[in-house]
């Protein structure tokens, strides 16, 4: 891009908003539903009160619970409803974080000072996850200098981690292992309560990374989903991370790391006296801690409640149920056995990115996985409106590939 100059004087704010407005035309038509990762649409009632609580604290600073003791005590009623829905015991902590990956690299940290509190791992430690974890743990232990460990999928067709491979891969210096609630790539639970116990055995950490299913697989479970133990009612879960701005359907900026104990917690917080400053205690990778997103999180909990979030999840999954037949009426294979808001799919003949491609033309913005190749939608309640668009576009891809069309500019963007 050329350098863009700062304009001399400003110019008035219609100007500006018709311009801003004006680029956006060209962005992804979440909108009307054709968008099915980045954005989870819950309606606009929803998004009226995530503004309005957004913007009624967006100038206060969650940095500063002395100041705002509003922002301190709605953060924490949060983390209680979290720990609420998700079996935290007594005891157990959290805090509210700027995102998935905030969440999951606090998380790693506090893994990596409790076993070095412990006199373990102390000149190199190491995690270990399954192939389909989120590549935030890979971020996270890159800044934290720590070694990663993927293990390959379990090979029966499940999509989920391989529990003993994923056990003899542990050593000494161990210091967390990883299941996913569901994983992003294809949308399936990992066998919690099997990881818990080999992460004991070893004695070791286990996190749950329930960014896209902590405010989703409980209301489906409330709802007669056959959702398994995920949570912290699995004995050998240590933390989780869980996104109050995916299904949790907050403003963006919002995501909460939880721990099964004080204990554990007291190992995520920075705090430095040694500087000029004062003297300053931060729970999470933030310094600035922007109100709005605290507050809107909070007021989103509130404004639909249990009866709300089970409306909301219940609709994600019907529409899920839908998409799968209708892809499968198509000849796809769904990947695993997915059971709340992600879908992956692919067709035996036809390459999916070639697919994609030709959604792509019209007007869908999904994603893909790679391993193996295939399609991927992470459904919002919007999609209920769409899902019959969805597939009879999905119906015409498929003729057009099937015909020697190749999606040829988007495949070469994800192959
Ligand atoms: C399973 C999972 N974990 C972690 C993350 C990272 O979350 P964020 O993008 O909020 O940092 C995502 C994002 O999609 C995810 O799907």
């Amino acid at each position: 891009m050329d350098r863009v100059l700062m304009p001399e004087t400003g110019r008035p704010w219609d100007d500006i908003h018709a311009e801003m407005m004006d680029r956006g035309a060209n962005d992804a038509k979440w909108r009307d539903g054709k968008t099915a990762v980045y954005v989870f649409n819950a309606g606009e009632d929803v998004a009226r009160v995530q503004k309005a609580a957004y913007t009624a604290f967006m100038s206060e600073n969650g940095l500063g619970p002395l100041a705002f003791p509003s922002l301190a005590r709605m953060e924490e009623e949060v983390i209680q409803m979290a720990l609420g829905l998700l079996h935290g015991p007594e005891g157990a902590a959290g805090a509210i974080t700027s995102g998935g990956t905030d969440s999951i690299t606090m998380a790693v940290k506090a893994a990596r000072d409790h076993a070095r509190a412990g006199g373990r791992a102390r000149e190199r430690a190491n995690i270990v996850l399954p192939q389909s974890a989120h590549l935030a743990f890979d971020k996270a232990s890159h800044l934290m200098d720590i070694d990663v460990r993927r293990i390959p999928m379990k090979d029966d067709g499940s999509y989920q981690a391989d529990v003993e491979a994923m056990s003899a891969a542990c050593d000494g210096d161990t210091i967390m292992m990883v299941g996913s609630a569901p994983n992003f790539p294809h949308g399936i639970i990992d066998p919690i309560e099997a990881l818990g116990e080999a992460a004991a055995a070893k004695g070791v950490w286990l996190h749950v990374d329930a960014c896209v299913g902590g405010y989703f697989a409980p209301f489906a479970r409330m709802n007669g989903v056959p959702v398994p133990n995920f949570d912290f009612a699995a004995a050998g879960v240590q933390s989780m991370s869980a996104d109050l701005h995916k299904y949790g359907y907050a403003a963006k900026g919002a995501s909460t790391v939880l721990f099964r104990s004080e204990e554990l917690y007291a190992h995520m917080p920075f705090d430095l006296k040694c500087w000029s400053g004062a003297q300053m205690k931060t729970p999470t990778l933030a310094g600035t801690r922007p109100g709005g997103a605290i507050a809107a999180a909070w007021a989103v909990m509130n404004y639909l409640g249990i009866a709300g979030y089970r409306r909301l999840q219940g609709m994600v999954c019907e529409t899920r149920e839908r998409v799968d037949a209708g892809v499968r009426a198509l000849g796809f294979e769904v990947l695993g056995a997915p059971m709340l808001g992600i879908t992956t799919f692919r067709h035996p003949e036809h390459h999916s990115f070639a697919v994609y491609g030709e959604m792509y033309r019209r007007g869908w913005f999904t994603s893909v996985t790679r391993e193996p190749p295939s399609l991927h939608l992470m459904l919002s309640p919007k999609h209920a409106e769409v899902a019959d668009d969805y597939l009879a576009d999905l119906k015409a891809s498929v003729e057009a590939v099937a015909a020697g069309s190749t999606g040829a500019k988007v495949e070469a963007r994800y192959s």
